[in-house]
């Protein structure tokens, strides 16, 4: 797994009020937009691109453009919905699949209890959002199952991680070819497995529930 930890003024800035416990959910909705934006920039430096002839209002000319697969942007629900606005406006030619995952607390196994993805994912590209990689458990998951429906490369974009969920990653998918894209490492996990420092309960900042 390849870690990309997205050091800049703007990121750090922007997190910091994401972590106020003060800053309300249009604005906690608004900076992660904004954020994920900002990750996106780097985790969409690699997409395959072909040359394509332009006409300018002066002359002829060959630029590029996006080419292969359709790319795909997978939100985990529920959180991972707070990151859509921002990355589809980022990367508009991109198709959105969801995956909704729970664990059991009886087998503590990961359940997905909704999924809408294309039929086929061989060749593509696959964006997976979530805005905190806590314990790890559900990435991992979520990666396994895009990977088993054919997903050709996975990157993860996820604006707060605690090393629990790193080490997860990389113990339960180091054979899958990931990059991660964080804007911040925290410190770790809480006795119930709150990412501290980190922004709270995202799902409910983001959508005004507790
Ligand atoms: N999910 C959250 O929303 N917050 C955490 O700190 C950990 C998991």
């Amino acid at each position: 797994m390849r870690i990309h930890q997205v050091d800049h003024p703007l990121i750090a800035h922007k997190l910091t009020q994401l972590r106020d416990e003060n800053t309300t959910a249009t604005g906690f909705r608004q900076l992660t937009n904004e954020i994920v934006q900002l990750l996106a920039y780097p985790a969409t430096a690699k997409l395959p691109t072909a040359p394509k002839s332009v006409t300018t209002p002066v002359c002829e000319t060959v630029g590029s453009e996006l080419s292969g697969e359709t790319p795909l942007i997978v939100p985990i629900l529920r959180a991972g919905l707070g990151m859509l606005e921002g990355m589809s406006k980022f990367l508009p030619e991109a198709e959105v699949g969801f995956l909704g995952m729970v664990r059991d607390e009886q087998t503590l196994e990961i359940e997905t209890y909704a999924e809408r993805l294309p039929a086929d994912l061989t060749g593509r590209h696959v964006f997976i959002l979530d805005p905190m990689l806590a314990t790890g458990n559900t990435m991992v998951a979520a990666l396994h199952y895009l990977r088993e429906a054919g997903a050709a490369s996975l990157s993860c974009i996820c604006i707060v991680a605690a090393p629990e969920g790193i080490a997860q990653l990389e113990e339960h998918a180091a054979d899958l070819d990931v990059d991660l894209y964080i804007a911040s490492l925290d410190e770790g996990l809480t006795e119930t497995a709150y990412i501290s420092p980190g922004l709270g309960d995202a799902g409910d900042r983001l959508f005004g529930t507790s």
